[in-house]
């Protein structure tokens, strides 16, 4: 799977795209990560990609060429890429969409910055506009490398089997996971729960469910309810995490 991550400030991103997780996935040949300055496709001699917006108001606008010229050179020599168009007014990432994007070969990821993007920019392709949340950042660098980790780990092989993401909070719809507990046995008065210690694993399932399930309805009781699929989202409607 090829990520491709249009910035003006690759330098800020590729110290993380080459650690941990994301390294690993690049070592072992299951994703290639890559960086594009968008601002070498400009054609005049200062290299601006923003101007005054027209209409007034304060703050400059990203121009679209250099970015359209930049996406279309990068179609040329990969192929067609999902463009995802970073932005607030997107729709909020999820879980969900992690997984839809691993059916991707391809994914093109464009940071915003300034005021943001000359509209025309979304009229002249087709983009998967994506928000991080109800939160304004400075630009869509953090965005870019939230998304880009949240689908590398799900690609099989990229973890070892002692860390599966298939139990994990939010995966195939489900609700949170279940509270987690290692050495010392008691930490400041503060026992492990006893059944942990059973080696009952049908009791452990059953307890780990339970406080999932408990941990899901306490802080995020919006999870439990069956809701409408998303546009274009294959697969059933959220399923409680007792149906692990
Ligand atoms: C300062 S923001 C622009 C905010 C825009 N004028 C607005 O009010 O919605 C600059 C860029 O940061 C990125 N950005 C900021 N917040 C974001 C969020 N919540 N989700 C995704 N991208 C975001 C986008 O790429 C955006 O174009």
């Amino acid at each position: 799977m090829l990520f491709q991550i249009l910035t003006l400030f690759p330098e800020a991103l590729e110290p993380y795209l080459g650690t941990s997780i994301l390294g690993i996935a690049q070592a072992k040949g299951l994703a290639e990560l890559r960086t594009a300055d968008f601002r070498d496709f400009t054609r005049d001699r200062h290299r601006s990609v923003d101007d005054r917006p027209f209409g007034g108001g304060p703050g400059m606008v990203l121009r679209p060429d250099p970015i359209i010229d930049c996406v279309e050179w990068l179609e040329e020599r990969h192929g067609t890429f999902h463009k995802i168009l970073l932005t607030p007014d997107g729709t909020p990432f999820r879980q969900a969409h992690a997984e839809r994007l691993l059916e991707k070969e391809r994914i093109l990821l464009l940071c915003g910055r300034y005021e943001g993007f000359d509209e025309r920019i979304r009229s002249v392709m087709e983009w998967d506009d994506i928000s991080m949340g109800d939160f304004v950042l400075a630009g869509g660098e953090l965005p870019a490398l939230a998304i880009t980790e949240a689908c590398v780990r799900l690609i099989p092989g990229v973890l070892g089997d002692e860390q599966s993401t298939e139990a994990e909070s939010f995966r195939h719809g489900k609700g949170l996971d279940f509270p987690h507990y290692t050495r010392p046995r008691v930490f400041r008065g503060h026992a492990v729960p006893e059944v942990l210690f059973s080696g009952d694993h049908a009791a452990i399932e059953t307890w780990r469910t339970r406080a999932a399930l408990e941990r899901t309805r306490e802080r995020r009781p919006d999870l439990l309810k069956p809701k409408p699929a998303e546009p274009g989202a294959p697969g059933p409607a959220p399923s409680l995490p007792s149906e692990r």
